[in-house]
Formats: C-alpha cells, structure tokens, sequence
C-alpha cells in the first residue's frame, strides 16, 4: 500500500511541511494578542508547558497512528479501535468546515496585496484600513472572486501530490516566509515607541497593571485560552497529522521530528507577535494590539498607510508573508480530504484515484460553503445566520464564526480528548509508543503513558469548556 500511495521525498521536506501546516493565521493573529490579553509571559509559559505535556504527545501519537496504518485518518481509526472507529468522520469534517473560513481569510489577503501592489506601482497614496475591510466585506461579489482564487492556487498545489506538489511548494514557500517576517519585524522593531508592544507582550500582566485589560484574568481563564491556542496552531485534531504521518518513512524518528514542529511552530508565533503587536501598539497604542479580528485587516493596514510612501511596499511583503502562511495551513486541510478519497479509490478499483479530479470535487464544495461565508462579509450584509437570535456569537453574528464554533470549538477538542481517551484505555498505550520509539532513545515511557492517560484528556476537557464558555459568551472561569 505505501509504495503506491508514495511518500515524502525528504525528512526535511515533510518537516516544512507540517511546519507549513501549523504556521498560520492563528500564530500570526491568534498568538499575540492572546498572550498579551491573558498576562503577557505569564502566558508563555504555560502556552510552552502545555505544548510539552499535551501538544508534543498528541503530535507523537497522531504522527504514529498514521504510520501504523499507513492509510487515511478515517480508515486508520476504523483499523486500530472498535469503540472509537467513527471519530476519523470529525477529523474529516472538521478540516471542510474550516475551510469554509480560511479561504475567505485567504481571499482577504489576496486582496490587500494587490492593493497594496497597485498603490506601490501607479505611486498612490495607501489606503486607510478601516474603510478598505469596510469596503472590502460589503464588496460582495470582489470577495467571493478573491475567495475562488484562494482555492484555486490551493488545488493547483494539492493536484501535484503529496511530493510533487505539497511538500516542493513548501519548500520554497516557508523560507520565503521566513525571510518576509524577519524584514517585517526589524521594521516594526525599529518604529518609535515599540518597545511598549513589547511590553504589552512581555511583561507578566501588563495588560492589566497598565489599565488596558480591567481585570487579572484567572489562572484557568489563561490555562484554557493557552490549550486551545496551542492545539489550533499545531493543527491538533484535524486528520492532518495523521495523512501527513501515513505518508512517513519507517525510518524517521517521530519522537525528533515533533519537538521540532512544536519548537518552531512556537519560535514562528513568538516572531509574530514581534512583527505586528510592537507596530500596531507604537502607531495607534495597546488598544490597538486587543481589537481582535480586525488587528490584522484594520490596524496593521493603517499602520501601512501612516509610513508613507515605503508602506505600501511593507504592505505587500506582510499580506504576501500572511497569504503564504493560509496557503500552507489550507493545502494540508485539503489534503486530508483528498487522501480519504484518494485510499477510498485504491480499495475500491485496486488503481490509484485520478488525484486532479478527486482534488478538483473537492475543491468545488469548498468552494460552496466559502462563498457564503464570503458573501456573509463577517455579518456585515445581513444574511441570516443560524441561531442568530440566541445571541451566543462572541464576536458578531456571522457565519464564520458558526463554521468557526462547529470545527474549532466543538469537532477539534472532542476529536483529541476521544484520541487520548482511545489510546490511554482502549489500546494501551503501548501499541502506539513502540511505533513512536522507532530510532529513537528518547526514555518517555512513563512520561507518554501518564500524560495520554490523565494529562491530555484533562487539558482537553478545560479546553473544550474553555471553547464553549468563549463561544457562548457564558464567562465560565
Ligand atoms: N495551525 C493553523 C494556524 O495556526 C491553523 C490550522 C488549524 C490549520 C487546523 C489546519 C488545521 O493557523
């Protein structure tokens, strides 16, 4: 089975691209504002010490289940459990759900590029941010283009396969995108008045001892916004892991290869926060750094606009380095669809499936549920929304945050906490260690067993109470 459904080319190769999968929209809007809002170092430290207790051992284990079976995340859970066999269906529909969101996100980005290129090349002046996003969510019909484009780039890279498209894009895409981030932050770094970002990112409570944030957020307020930040950015819970893994050589060493995904998906969201919060907080104050969504459209754009002429130029780079970053994370949720279909096929007609057409379908219905969330414009145009008059939207009532609440909230969290439950009780740990101890020395037997059995599936229980108090406004902790 392995040889013909093909694998990574390289150990490198597969590295970037789960690192390209984890690197995106959360690390870069999601991480920084987090950290600051929920007490600034304080917070990163208990972001680093779950991902070590939690997200290091989900990785592992998700990267070994893949391996085992060697198959996609619905027939892997199908093969290994009897009680648990259908939660592959949410690491399923969890990535579709996603990318409902994600690639109008991504559309967005496309947008301001070329604004930005165009202000850049005919020499005009850069345009405001607030009036742009404005323009830009009731500007229907440009944002469902923008929107199809996002996935055609998408699908041209998906169609290439797992070596020949998704793992060489990456390759060049994410030194690229570092190399964009650091220019990015040394601009941001060198503004007057930066350090107060740092500040705000830094230093334990800042938010709060200096007036922005009312009051001390509790110890599980930021333990639960710390675990699910952490599991979104790892893309946790969503097959992907586990495609990416069945595709992996006996020969890696997993136990390496995911403290390096966790260590650089940490270092790339720490950089991040240097790039936009220090910029944001000199040019329009701390407010600017907590205002949430539109940090990334609104006030980063403005920031563009107020350094004159040059702006527009670091305005390109950014929403390039942005869009690069959505590309990456949108291609590996894609690719958990097209590898079930693409298995599917194998065990139906004994041939491989025709990958541009399976890639293609889905792509299409994608396609679907983004345009409405595009043409919704973050709630700005009126449509209806489910549960609208229940009032439980943190943010607006739009359908991004449903799609949003249904996969991030609910699907992601459950999908672990089953996981960890599967294989702590059901399996035994030790099935799944043997695979992950292969070529390494690495002693964690004791460490794997207690965090899968008690760590993991209590974390994700705060997480997954976390996500239901924040998405219901309820203000559990
Ligand atoms: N990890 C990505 C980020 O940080 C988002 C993502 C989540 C991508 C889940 C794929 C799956 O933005």
């Amino acid at each position: 089975m392995e040889h013909n459904r093909g694998n990574w080319g390289s150990n490198i190769g597969f590295l970037l691209t789960t690192i390209g999968s984890a690197v995106g929209l959360g690390n870069i809007w999601g991480f920084p504002f987090k950290m600051g809002k929920h007490g600034g170092f304080t917070f990163l430290i208990i972001y680093l010490v779950l991902s070590l207790l939690v997200g290091f051992v989900i990785m592992t284990s998700e990267l070994a289940l893949g391996r085992i079976t060697g198959k996609n995340v619905v027939s892997t859970y199908y093969q290994v459990s009897k009680k648990f066999k259908w939660i592959g269906w949410l690491a399923i529909l969890a990535p579709f759900l996603i990318m409902s969101f994600y690639s109008v996100l991504g559309g967005y980005c496309i947008e301001y590029m070329t604004l930005n290129f165009a202000n850049l090349a005919f020499g005009r002046e850069s345009s405001a941010g607030g009036e742009l996003f404005g323009a830009m969510c009731s500007e229907q019909f440009g944002a469902a283009i923008a929107t199809i484009l996002f996935i055609i780039v998408c699908l041209l890279i998906v169609k290439g396969g797992i070596k020949d498209g998704i793992e060489k894009f990456n390759k060049v895409g994410m030194p690229a995108l570092f190399f964009m981030l650091v220019i990015i932050i040394i601009r941001s770094l060198t503004l007057p008045g930066a350090v107060e970002g740092l500040k705000f990112m830094f230093v334990p409570d800042y938010a709060v001892t200096a007036g922005f944030v009312e009051e001390a957020p509790s110890f599980l307020s930021s333990l639960a916004a710390a675990g699910g930040q952490m599991f979104f950015s790892l893309s946790l819970a969503m097959g992907i892991i586990v495609t990416y893994g069945s595709y992996l050589s006996k020969k890696e060493n997993i136990v390496r290869n995911s403290l390096v995904i966790v260590i650089a998906d940490t270092i790339v969201a720490l950089m991040a926060g240097l790039a936009v919060i220090p910029a944001a907080v000199a040019l329009h104050g701390t407010d600017a750094a907590l205002s949430g969504p539109s940090l990334l459209f609104v006030t980063l754009q403005d920031v563009f606009a107020e350094m004159g002429s040059i702006g527009s130029l670091f305005g390109v780079i950014f929403y390039l380095f942005v869009l690069i970053a959505a590309v990456t994370s949108a291609i590996s949720l894609i690719e958990v669809i097209a590898t079930y279909f693409m298995d599917r096929s194998m065990e139906k007609h004994k041939k491989p499936g025709n990958r541009t057409k399976i890639s293609a379908w889905i792509c299409a219905a994608i396609a679907v549920e983004a345009v409405l969330v595009a043409v919704d414009g973050l709630g700005s145009n009126g449509l209806w929304v489910p549960f609208q008059s229940f009032g439980i939207y943190s943010f607006n009532d739009c359908w991004l945050d449903f799609m949003d609440c249904i996969s991030e909230g609910f699907f992601m969290p459950i999908g672990a906490l089953l996981m960890s439950i599967m294989i702590g009780w059901e399996l035994k740990p030790k099935t799944v260690l043997d695979e992950i101890k292969i070529g390494s020395s690495l002693r964690m037997d004791k460490y794997y067993t207690f965090c899968i059995r008690y760590v993991v599936p209590l974390a994700m229980l705060l997480i997954l109470a976390g996500q239901i108090s924040q998405f219901f406004n309820l203000n559990w902790f």
